[in-house]
Order: C-alpha cells, then structure tokens, then sequence
C-alpha cells in the first residue's frame, strides 16, 4: 500500500515538474512578445488621445442623438425631463462598454454631480485660462492615481444655437415652459446666459492605463 502510495506521489512530482517546464517556456514567449512589442511612455499617450477623442466622438452622439429625438416628441421643455433622467444614465453606459469613466464637468454646472474634482479642476482651469487669451484648447492627458490612471479631457464648446434653447440668456433664448422647468428640476443652475462658442465644460475620461496598453 505504501508502495503504490510512493508510486503515485512520484507520479504526481514528475508530472508537476513537466508541468513546471511548460509554464516556465509559456513565460519566457510572453516576455519575448513584449520585448519585441517595446511599449513605450509616448505611444501610451498618444493611443490615450486617440482612443479618448473616439469615445467623447461617440458619448457626444449617443446624447444628441437621445436629446433630438426627446425635443422632437416632447418640446424643449419635456426634453429638459429627458436630460435631468437620462443624460448621466446615457454617459455610464458608454462608460461600461469601454471599461472607463466619463464626465461632462463643468463651473457652471446645472447638475451639481457635474462639478469638477481636484485633479479635473486644474485642467478646466487650463482650459479656461485659454479661452480668454485666444489659445486653442486641445486634447490632453495626464496621468493620475500612481500612473495606473490616464485622465483624458477635453473642452466643450457650444457649438449652435439648438443648445441656447435650455444653455442661453433666459430672456431671449430660453421659452417660459422651458424656463419653469428648468427651475423646478435646478434650483441651483448655473448653465443659462451662454453664447454659441463659449466654453461650457470639459470632457473627462478616467481610463485604465492597462486597457490603452491591450490596445497597443
Ligand atoms: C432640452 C434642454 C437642453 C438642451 C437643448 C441642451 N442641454 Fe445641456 N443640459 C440640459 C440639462 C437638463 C442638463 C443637466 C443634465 C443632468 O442633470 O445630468 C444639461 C447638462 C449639460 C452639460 C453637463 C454640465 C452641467 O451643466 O451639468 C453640458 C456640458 C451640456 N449640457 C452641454 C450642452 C450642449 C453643448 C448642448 C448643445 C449641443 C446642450 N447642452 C443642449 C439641458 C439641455
């Protein structure tokens, strides 16, 4: 009995050992790939900016696409409804898909979740120092959180008139409907009294720097 037990458990150590062997040459592949693969700081940004410039691309179509056809079935001022249940729903959604967070931030939030944090006040500061003085905003990344976080950010600018209807001045471009309900919902609001071209915020993209380096 002892024997057979012996047996086994020399069985068992030769097949571990084996086993020891493949894993040992599966590592050593991997290394190889990577080192043929030589990433690098700057190609983790740039993929960064590119893969952070298509999702706003995408979270900015999914929001009007939803926006437009809630004015067109509801008025502007049952869109207002609309935008105050389902704009950051709509946000999360595409978030989940891409394994990342995104924000629309901003200093003259109507919905006060939409207020800047520390590292993103800096940059919207940036962004606004810029717009004053005539210097073009562009797509930046930085890292955060010990570097396992890229946070990508740009500016939004209003870009037509269709956004004055609840962001512009509540005399003159904004109906009374609209108004009422904007009050209601936003007793805070500070994003009325804009123009078309004014900054109103920033996109904000909290992406893994892990999920920019699968893509490389
Ligand atoms: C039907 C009214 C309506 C229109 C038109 C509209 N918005 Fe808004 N917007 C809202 C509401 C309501 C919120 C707050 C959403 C929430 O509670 O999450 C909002 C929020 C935002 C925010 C997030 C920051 C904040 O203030 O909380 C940005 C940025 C923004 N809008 C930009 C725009 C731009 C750019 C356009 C034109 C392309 C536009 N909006 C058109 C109603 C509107």
């Amino acid at each position: 009995m002892i024997r057979i037990l012996f047996i086994v458990l020399a069985g068992l150590l030769v097949s571990c050992g084996s086993r020891k062997k493949v894993d040992r040459e599966v590592f050593d592949a991997v290394n190889e790939s990577m080192e043929v693969k030589k990433v690098n700081e700057v190609d983790i940004i740039n993929k960064a900016i590119e893969w952070g410039n298509e999702i706003t691309e995408e979270a900015q179509q999914e929001l009007m696409g939803k926006l437009t056809t809630a004015i067109n079935e509801k008025g502007v001022a049952g869109a207002v409804a609309f935008c105050n249940v389902e704009a950051l729903p709509s946000l999360d959604e595409v978030s989940r898909k891409h394994k990342v967070v995104i924000r629309r931030v901003s200093h003259d939030f109507r919905n006060s979740s939409d207020r800047p944090n520390e590292k993103e006040e800096m940059l919207l500061q940036a962004y606004e120092y810029n717009e004053e003085n005539d210097i073009q905003n562009k797509p930046n990344v930085q890292e955060i959180e010990n570097g396992e976080i890229l946070l990508y950010t740009k500016a939004i600018t209003i870009p037509g008139k269709m956004c004055l209807n609840c962001h512009g001045d509540p005399n003159k471009d904004i109906d009374e409907a609209t108004l009422a309900k904007i009050e209601k919902l936003y007793p805070q609001d500070k994003a009325k009294g804009h123009e078309v071209g004014d900054l109103r915020g920033m996109w904000s993209i909290a992406i893994p720097k892990k999920e920019v380096v699968k893509q490389l």
